[in-house]
Protein backbone atom coordinates (compact mmCIF):
# COMPACT_ATOMS: atom_id res chain seq x y z
CA UNK A 1 0.00 0.00 0.00
CA UNK A 2 1.19 3.39 -0.37
CA UNK A 3 1.02 5.28 2.64
CA UNK A 4 1.64 9.17 3.09
CA UNK A 5 3.13 10.36 6.62
CA UNK A 6 2.43 13.80 6.53
CA UNK A 7 5.02 15.05 8.93
CA UNK A 8 7.44 17.89 8.70
CA UNK A 9 10.70 15.98 8.25
CA UNK A 10 12.10 12.23 8.45
CA UNK A 11 14.44 13.18 11.05
CA UNK A 12 11.36 12.85 13.84
CA UNK A 13 11.15 9.89 15.85
CA UNK A 14 7.98 9.01 15.28
CA UNK A 15 8.33 9.99 11.81
CA UNK A 16 10.87 7.42 11.13
CA UNK A 17 9.78 4.91 13.07
CA UNK A 18 6.14 5.18 11.27
CA UNK A 19 8.61 5.44 8.13
CA UNK A 20 10.39 2.00 8.95
CA UNK A 21 6.78 0.16 10.62
CA UNK A 22 5.58 0.33 6.85
CA UNK A 23 8.56 -0.54 5.12
CA UNK A 24 8.57 -3.74 7.47
CA UNK A 25 4.59 -4.56 6.77
CA UNK A 26 5.66 -4.47 2.40
CA UNK A 27 4.25 -0.82 2.12
CA UNK A 28 5.15 1.75 0.38
CA UNK A 29 5.89 4.97 2.75
CA UNK A 30 6.34 8.59 1.92
CA UNK A 31 6.79 11.36 3.74
CA UNK A 32 5.31 14.32 2.89
CA UNK A 33 5.89 17.74 4.38
CA UNK A 34 2.83 18.77 4.47
CA UNK A 35 3.67 22.39 4.93
CA UNK A 36 5.47 22.42 1.14
CA UNK A 37 1.88 20.39 0.15
CA UNK A 38 -0.56 22.48 -1.96
CA UNK A 39 -4.21 22.28 -3.29
CA UNK A 40 -6.53 22.94 -6.06
CA UNK A 41 -10.24 23.02 -5.51
CA UNK A 42 -11.96 22.41 -8.58
CA UNK A 43 -15.11 20.99 -9.49
CA UNK A 44 -14.89 17.07 -8.87
CA UNK A 45 -11.27 17.36 -8.66
CA UNK A 46 -9.44 17.49 -5.71
CA UNK A 47 -5.86 17.62 -6.72
CA UNK A 48 -2.64 17.64 -4.14
CA UNK A 49 0.68 18.77 -4.94
CA UNK A 50 4.01 18.33 -3.91
CA UNK A 51 7.16 19.49 -5.21
CA UNK A 52 5.84 21.01 -8.38
CA UNK A 53 4.55 16.94 -9.07
CA UNK A 54 1.31 15.97 -8.61
CA UNK A 55 0.53 13.42 -5.29
CA UNK A 56 -1.03 10.27 -6.73
CA UNK A 57 -1.61 6.30 -5.80
CA UNK A 58 -1.70 7.39 -2.03
CA UNK A 59 -3.82 4.16 -0.59
CA UNK A 60 -3.95 5.64 3.53
CA UNK A 61 -2.74 8.77 5.42
CA UNK A 62 -0.80 9.02 8.88
CA UNK A 63 -1.17 12.57 9.22
CA UNK A 64 1.42 13.74 12.36
CA UNK A 65 0.33 17.80 12.11
CA UNK A 66 2.43 19.79 14.17
CA UNK A 67 0.74 22.27 16.59
CA UNK A 68 1.72 25.27 15.53
CA UNK A 69 0.31 23.92 11.62
CA UNK A 70 -3.34 22.97 12.57
CA UNK A 71 -5.03 25.05 10.29
CA UNK A 72 -3.02 24.09 7.25
CA UNK A 73 -2.37 20.52 8.26
CA UNK A 74 -5.90 19.69 8.62
CA UNK A 75 -6.58 21.51 5.42
CA UNK A 76 -4.29 19.51 3.94
CA UNK A 77 -5.78 16.01 5.17
CA UNK A 78 -9.15 17.08 4.38
CA UNK A 79 -8.01 17.35 0.61
CA UNK A 80 -7.00 13.34 0.89
CA UNK A 81 -10.61 12.98 2.48
CA UNK A 82 -11.71 14.92 -0.62
CA UNK A 83 -10.37 12.54 -2.87
CA UNK A 84 -11.68 9.79 -0.81
CA UNK A 85 -8.21 8.50 1.01
CA UNK A 86 -8.40 7.23 4.27
CA UNK A 87 -6.72 8.87 7.07
CA UNK A 88 -6.36 7.47 10.60
CA UNK A 89 -7.46 10.58 11.90
CA UNK A 90 -9.96 13.01 10.61
CA UNK A 91 -9.42 16.51 10.05
CA UNK A 92 -12.43 17.37 11.84
CA UNK A 93 -11.43 14.96 14.71
CA UNK A 94 -7.70 16.69 14.97
CA UNK A 95 -9.36 19.79 14.87
CA UNK A 96 -11.19 19.50 17.60
CA UNK A 97 -8.40 17.66 20.02
CA UNK A 98 -6.45 20.81 19.20
CA UNK A 99 -8.69 22.81 21.29
CA UNK A 100 -8.99 22.27 24.82
CA UNK A 101 -12.44 24.07 25.23
CA UNK A 102 -13.83 22.49 22.95
CA UNK A 103 -12.92 18.67 23.82
CA UNK A 104 -13.24 19.08 27.36
CA UNK A 105 -17.00 20.02 26.08
CA UNK A 106 -17.45 16.99 24.69
CA UNK A 107 -15.99 14.81 27.10
CA UNK A 108 -18.44 16.37 29.42
CA UNK A 109 -21.22 16.04 27.64
CA UNK A 110 -20.40 12.38 26.77
CA UNK A 111 -20.36 11.99 30.55
CA UNK A 112 -16.41 11.21 31.11
CA UNK A 113 -14.53 12.35 34.44
CA UNK A 114 -12.66 15.52 33.44
CA UNK A 115 -10.96 18.17 36.22
CA UNK A 116 -13.41 20.87 37.20
CA UNK A 117 -12.76 23.97 34.84
CA UNK A 118 -14.36 27.01 33.97
CA UNK A 119 -14.12 29.22 30.92
CA UNK A 120 -14.44 32.73 30.43
CA UNK A 121 -13.31 35.94 28.66
CA UNK A 122 -13.96 38.88 30.90
CA UNK A 123 -15.18 37.89 34.72
CA UNK A 124 -16.39 41.07 36.49
CA UNK A 125 -15.43 38.93 39.44
CA UNK A 126 -11.98 36.57 38.84
CA UNK A 127 -11.53 35.56 42.38
CA UNK A 128 -15.26 33.87 41.99
CA UNK A 129 -13.88 32.31 38.95
CA UNK A 130 -10.99 30.61 40.43
CA UNK A 131 -13.31 29.61 43.89
CA UNK A 132 -15.49 27.99 41.46
CA UNK A 133 -12.25 25.22 40.70
CA UNK A 134 -12.09 24.99 44.77
CA UNK A 135 -9.75 27.81 44.99
CA UNK A 136 -6.05 28.18 44.75
CA UNK A 137 -3.55 26.20 43.87
CA UNK A 138 -5.31 26.48 40.35
CA UNK A 139 -4.16 25.70 37.00
CA UNK A 140 -4.19 27.66 34.12
CA UNK A 141 -4.14 26.34 30.75
CA UNK A 142 -3.80 28.60 27.05
CA UNK A 143 -6.60 26.59 24.93
CA UNK A 144 -4.57 25.61 22.47
CA UNK A 145 -0.89 24.63 24.28
CA UNK A 146 1.01 21.87 24.06
CA UNK A 147 4.24 19.98 25.73
CA UNK A 148 3.33 21.33 29.11
CA UNK A 149 3.86 24.98 27.24
CA UNK A 150 0.98 27.04 28.08
CA UNK A 151 -0.01 25.24 31.42
CA UNK A 152 0.61 26.95 34.78
CA UNK A 153 0.51 26.39 38.45
CA UNK A 154 -0.99 29.09 39.98
CA UNK A 155 -0.31 28.32 44.05
CA UNK A 156 -1.91 31.56 45.68
CA UNK A 157 -5.17 33.77 44.85
CA UNK A 158 -2.39 36.69 44.03
CA UNK A 159 -0.50 34.88 41.43
CA UNK A 160 -3.95 32.76 39.91
CA UNK A 161 -5.97 36.66 39.49
CA UNK A 162 -3.05 38.35 38.17
CA UNK A 163 -2.00 35.65 35.47
CA UNK A 164 -5.97 34.83 34.12
CA UNK A 165 -5.72 39.36 34.03
CA UNK A 166 -2.16 39.29 32.39
CA UNK A 167 -3.61 36.24 29.73
CA UNK A 168 -7.16 38.14 28.97
CA UNK A 169 -5.42 41.44 28.85
CA UNK A 170 -3.68 40.03 25.82
CA UNK A 171 -6.45 38.33 24.12
CA UNK A 172 -5.05 35.06 25.09
CA UNK A 173 -7.83 32.41 25.75
CA UNK A 174 -7.63 30.16 29.19
CA UNK A 175 -9.02 27.30 31.16
CA UNK A 176 -9.09 27.65 34.47
CA UNK A 177 -9.31 24.33 36.37
CA UNK A 178 -8.88 22.68 39.55
CA UNK A 179 -5.32 21.27 40.31
CA UNK A 180 -5.64 17.61 40.99
CA UNK A 181 -2.43 17.79 43.70
CA UNK A 182 -2.93 14.04 44.98
CA UNK A 183 -1.37 13.01 41.32
CA UNK A 184 1.93 14.21 42.65
CA UNK A 185 3.44 15.72 39.06
CA UNK A 186 3.03 12.48 37.45
CA UNK A 187 -0.08 10.94 35.09
CA UNK A 188 -0.45 8.43 32.68
CA UNK A 189 -0.29 8.61 28.68
CA UNK A 190 -2.48 5.84 27.67
CA UNK A 191 -2.37 5.12 23.49
CA UNK A 192 -5.38 4.23 21.75
CA UNK A 193 -5.40 2.77 18.03
CA UNK A 194 -8.77 1.72 17.13
CA UNK A 195 -10.95 0.25 19.63
CA UNK A 196 -7.49 -0.90 21.27
CA UNK A 197 -5.26 0.42 24.17
CA UNK A 198 -2.15 -0.24 22.79
CA UNK A 199 0.33 0.94 25.23
CA UNK A 200 0.60 2.47 28.62
CA UNK A 201 2.88 4.76 30.56
CA UNK A 202 3.23 6.48 33.88
CA UNK A 203 4.98 9.83 33.57
CA UNK A 204 6.50 11.48 36.23
CA UNK A 205 7.65 15.06 36.39
CA UNK A 206 10.86 15.92 36.84
CA UNK A 207 11.61 17.66 40.72
CA UNK A 208 9.85 20.81 41.77
CA UNK A 209 7.52 20.17 38.18
CA UNK A 210 4.00 19.72 38.43
CA UNK A 211 3.53 18.70 34.55
CA UNK A 212 4.71 15.40 33.25
CA UNK A 213 5.40 15.96 29.58
CA UNK A 214 8.40 14.42 28.73
CA UNK A 215 9.15 17.81 27.02
CA UNK A 216 9.34 19.26 29.67
CA UNK A 217 11.73 16.77 31.74
CA UNK A 218 9.32 14.47 32.75
CA UNK A 219 10.28 10.35 32.75
CA UNK A 220 7.99 7.51 31.42
CA UNK A 221 7.68 4.33 33.25
CA UNK A 222 6.34 1.09 32.73
CA UNK A 223 2.42 1.04 33.89
CA UNK A 224 0.25 -1.61 34.10
CA UNK A 225 -3.44 0.58 34.16
CA UNK A 226 -6.58 -0.46 35.03
CA UNK A 227 -9.68 -1.26 33.24
CA UNK A 228 -11.65 1.53 34.42
CA UNK A 229 -8.85 3.90 32.58
CA UNK A 230 -8.79 1.86 29.44
CA UNK A 231 -12.08 2.14 29.06
CA UNK A 232 -11.82 5.77 30.16
CA UNK A 233 -9.30 6.34 27.47
CA UNK A 234 -10.98 4.62 24.73
CA UNK A 235 -13.97 6.27 25.38
CA UNK A 236 -11.99 9.89 25.31
CA UNK A 237 -10.41 8.83 21.80
CA UNK A 238 -13.78 7.99 20.12
CA UNK A 239 -15.37 11.11 21.98
CA UNK A 240 -13.55 13.04 19.70
CA UNK A 241 -13.33 10.84 16.75
CA UNK A 242 -9.50 9.72 16.79
CA UNK A 243 -8.67 6.84 15.17
CA UNK A 244 -4.88 6.74 16.95
CA UNK A 245 -4.59 8.89 20.05
CA UNK A 246 -2.60 9.69 22.97
CA UNK A 247 -4.63 10.34 25.72
CA UNK A 248 -3.47 12.04 29.48
CA UNK A 249 -5.25 10.65 32.27
CA UNK A 250 -4.78 11.69 35.77
CA UNK A 251 -4.91 9.76 38.81
CA UNK A 252 -7.10 11.86 41.30
CA UNK A 253 -9.17 10.68 44.14
CA UNK A 254 -12.37 10.65 42.82
CA UNK A 255 -11.01 8.27 39.74
CA UNK A 256 -9.60 8.46 36.77
CA UNK A 257 -9.86 12.10 35.11
CA UNK A 258 -8.55 12.96 31.35
CA UNK A 259 -6.74 16.20 31.09
CA UNK A 260 -6.59 16.02 27.30
CA UNK A 261 -6.64 13.77 23.93
CA UNK A 262 -3.71 14.22 21.56
CA UNK A 263 -3.99 13.47 18.10
CA UNK A 264 -0.41 13.15 17.03
CA UNK A 265 0.85 10.89 20.19
CA UNK A 266 4.95 11.49 20.43
CA UNK A 267 5.97 7.62 19.98
CA UNK A 268 9.69 7.47 21.62
CA UNK A 269 8.96 7.69 25.61
CA UNK A 270 6.30 5.10 24.97
CA UNK A 271 7.58 2.56 23.19
CA UNK A 272 10.76 2.65 25.12
CA UNK A 273 8.93 2.81 28.44
CA UNK A 274 6.42 -0.14 27.42
CA UNK A 275 8.30 -2.14 24.86
CA UNK A 276 5.43 -1.90 22.84
CA UNK A 277 6.17 -1.65 18.90
CA UNK A 278 3.20 1.35 18.51
CA UNK A 279 4.52 2.28 14.98
CA UNK A 280 3.34 -1.33 14.46
CA UNK A 281 0.47 -0.61 15.35
CA UNK A 282 -0.69 2.22 13.73
CA UNK A 283 0.13 1.10 10.66
CA UNK A 284 -1.59 -2.19 11.10
CA UNK A 285 -4.71 -0.09 11.91
CA UNK A 286 -4.13 2.09 7.99
CA UNK A 287 -4.07 -1.47 6.92
CA UNK A 288 -6.67 -2.93 7.69
CA UNK A 289 -9.31 0.20 7.39
CA UNK A 290 -8.10 2.08 4.36
CA UNK A 291 -9.51 -0.93 1.56
CA UNK A 292 -12.42 -0.40 2.94
CA UNK A 293 -12.89 3.38 2.89
CA UNK A 294 -11.18 4.14 -0.03
CA UNK A 295 -12.74 4.55 -3.80
CA UNK A 296 -9.19 4.14 -5.47
CA UNK A 297 -7.92 7.82 -6.12
CA UNK A 298 -7.37 6.70 -10.18
CA UNK A 299 -10.97 6.21 -10.09
CA UNK A 300 -10.69 10.27 -10.69
CA UNK A 301 -12.20 12.03 -7.33
N1 LIG B 1 -5.72 19.98 36.48
C1 LIG B 1 -4.49 19.46 36.65
N2 LIG B 1 -4.10 18.99 37.87
C2 LIG B 1 -2.85 18.47 38.04
N3 LIG B 1 -1.93 18.40 37.05
C3 LIG B 1 -2.26 18.84 35.83
C4 LIG B 1 -3.56 19.39 35.57
N4 LIG B 1 -3.62 19.75 34.26
C5 LIG B 1 -2.42 19.45 33.75
N5 LIG B 1 -1.60 18.89 34.66
C6 LIG B 1 -0.21 18.43 34.41
O1 LIG B 1 0.33 19.22 33.36
C7 LIG B 1 0.61 18.40 32.21
C8 LIG B 1 0.24 19.15 30.92
O2 LIG B 1 -1.17 19.37 30.85
P1 LIG B 1 -2.03 19.06 29.56
O3 LIG B 1 -3.42 19.47 29.85
O4 LIG B 1 -1.82 17.64 29.14
O5 LIG B 1 -1.42 20.08 28.48
P2 LIG B 1 -0.36 19.89 27.28
O6 LIG B 1 -1.19 19.89 26.04
O7 LIG B 1 0.53 21.07 27.34
O8 LIG B 1 0.34 18.57 27.49
C9 LIG B 1 -0.20 17.13 32.42
O9 LIG B 1 0.40 16.04 31.76
C10 LIG B 1 -0.18 16.99 33.94
O10 LIG B 1 1.02 16.39 34.39
MG1 LIG C 1 -0.65 16.72 27.61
Amino acid sequence: MRIAILSRSDRIYSTARLRDACITKGHDPIILDYRHCYMTIEQGQPKIFFKGAEVKGIEAVIPRIGASYTFYGTALVRQFEMKRIFSVNESQAITRSRDKLRSLQLLARAGLNIPKTVFAHDAHNVDELIAMVGGPPVVIKVIEGTQGKGVILADTLQVARSTIEAFWGQNINILVQEYIHEAGGADLRVLVVGDQVIAAMRRVGRKGEFRSNLHRGGKGEAVAIKAEEAQLALQACHTLGLGVAGVDIIRSARGPVVLEVNSSPGLKGIEAASGVDVAAAIVAYAEAHAPAANVHDSVGY
